[in-house]
């Protein structure tokens, strides 16, 4: 079913804010991701987890205690697995610089005690989901491996999840192979779970994250922001002009916030665990003679403008 406007997998009343939990791996978009849910009305950020991909967990934990601080947030911080289920660990330092934040860790201004983080994200999550009367949302934009772990050790917080709004895999193309996108290509079995769990899924896939590119004319209207981010941010985002490095990970938050911005299908999606060039390949299943219940809404496309303007608008504080 091809529509026009996501609406939410469970309806926001106007001027609901919705418990909400992060878990990532900051990474240079995963950051920006953060800023735009702290920018956000529509949520109560109860948790951030750091699971290790596009770096390792000592980093990923770093940062996100490092934007806890910059910006200002009161959410528990848990730090989570160390390595994928199965597979081996596989890095993307390349793209985030060794500090994850494209050598611009130290603009932010703040340093790091580490005494803010507790251990174990899976027992953190379980924990603020039962403990929040409502449904909490979820927004995983690394690999899966921490969300895997919650929903196989803790089957019963299933019921406690309002949506798992993902950053991950593609209905076309890959971006660490011609065929599998990183989140899904790192922990594969752990995205394969996650989309067998009955959870009600949003897909922010490449095919359609390709399209949250900024200009720099943007980087320009971000490093010139008055608010105490623009600057440090604007470094951390140097290379992102263009088309090269989309901002992927944003996407999973707007879809909450800000959906009138996508259109989307609810499709049936499987997930490739085998080896090589397809690992963590994300594939949908049309057959229509194969009953079948759909698993995911897969966001289709962005209105590139619109996603321009709500990030750059983001930093404005
Ligand atoms: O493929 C893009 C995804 O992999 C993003 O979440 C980025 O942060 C990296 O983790
Ligand atoms: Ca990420």
């Amino acid at each position: 079913m091809r529509t026009e406007n996501l609406e939410y997998t469970s309806t926001r009343k106007k001027g609901e804010r919705i418990p909400l939990l992060i878990d990532c791996d900051p990474g240079i978009d995963d950051a920006m991701a953060l800023m735009v849910a702290r920018a956000s009305e529509g949520f109560e950020l109860k948790g951030i987890t750091s699971v290790s991909g596009n770096l390792d967990i000592e980093t990923t934990t770093k940062n996100i205690e490092l934007f806890a601080k910059v910006l200002k947030l009161n959410a528990v911080l848990a730090s989570g697995a160390s390595e994928p289920l199965v597979k081996g660990k596989f890095s993307a330092e390349e793209v985030h610089g060794s500090d994850g934040l494209g050598g611009a860790s130290s603009l932010f201004g703040v340093s790091l005690s580490g005494d803010r983080v507790q251990q174990n994200a899976v027992d953190t999550m379980r924990k603020l989901l039962l403990e929040e009367e409502r449904k909490t949302a979820i927004v995983a934009i690394g690999p899966l491996t921490n969300i895997a772990l919650l929903l196989k050790i803790y089957p019963e917080v299933k019921e406690k999840i309002r949506v798992i709004s993902i950053m991950g895999g593609s209905l076309e193309g890959g971006n660490v192979t011609p065929l599998s996108e990183f989140n899904f290509y790192v922990d594969p079995e752990a995205a394969s779970i996650v989309f067998q769990s009955g959870v009600p899924l949003i897909l922010s896939g490449l095919h359609m994250t390709v399209d949250a590119t900024i200009t720099e004319e943007n980087l320009e209207e971000i490093r010139n922001h008055s608010g105490v981010l623009g600057v440090p941010a604007a470094e951390m985002l140097k290379t992102y002009p263009g088309t090269a490095h989309p901002l992927h990970d944003p996407c999973a938050v707007l879809a909450l916030s800000h959906p009138e911005i996508f259109t989307y299908e609810d499709l049936t999606v499987h997930i490739d665990t085998r080896e090589g060039d397809s690992q963590g390949m994300s594939y949908k299943d049309e057959r229509p003679w194969v009953k079948k219940e759909t698993n995911c809404r897969v966001l289709l496309k962005i209105h590139q403008e619109k996603f321009r303007r709500l990030l750059v608008d983001t930093l404005a504080f």
